[in-house]
């Protein structure tokens, strides 16, 4: 079926199969690599976006449900130059990235917190990471990347 809808600030238009989920559609016929494919049921958070400002399981939505929608991925997510914001540097800097298979996911719940609560504590935080599962850097360092944004951004930083 015909659909449209917002992806990454950009307008578009398409015909979506109505039997494949939003996680495939995505990643397979537009080319938005960065959603993951961890357990295509709903558990691990690895095929986050953001769908009208929500963090979602794209895995958990069929193709045309992206209909009148807006979508993020993280490929719409970076600095006004380009290049990473400050939560994806704090990402970098604090050591929580390892693997990365969790890390789109994780800099996008990191945004739905902070664009909800811009100043989270750090039990906030890790309730707002309750969907989405690393196994590699046991969070305390991810916790450590969103509480140092959110810190920088109240005093007066900027992505
Ligand atoms: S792939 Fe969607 S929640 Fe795991
Ligand atoms: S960095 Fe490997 S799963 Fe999180």
């Amino acid at each position: 079926m015909r659909i449209s809808f917002t992806l990454n600030h950009k307008p578009i238009t398409i015909d979506a199969p109505p039997d494949i989920s939003l996680l495939t559609f995505l990643r397979e016929h537009l080319g938005m690599i960065s959603v993951k494919d961890g357990c295509d049921v709903g558990e691990c958070g690895a095929c986050s976006i953001l769908l009208d400002g929500m963090l979602v399981n794209s895995c958990q939505l069929l193709a045309p449900q992206a209909d009148g929608r807006e979508i993020i991925t993280l490929e719409g997510i970076h600095a006004p130059d380009g290049g990473p914001t400050d939560l994806q540097r704090h990402f970098i800097d604090d050591g929580a990235v390892q693997c990365g298979f969790c890390i789109p996911g994780m800099i996008l719940a990191g945004e739905a917190l902070l664009a909800q609560n811009p100043t989270p504590d750090r039990a906030e935080i890790t309730d707002a990471l309750a969907g989405n599962l690393c196994r590699c850097t046991g969070y305390i360092q991810i916790v450590d990347a969103i509480a140092a944004t959110a810190r920088e951004r109240h005093q007066g930083g900027s992505a």
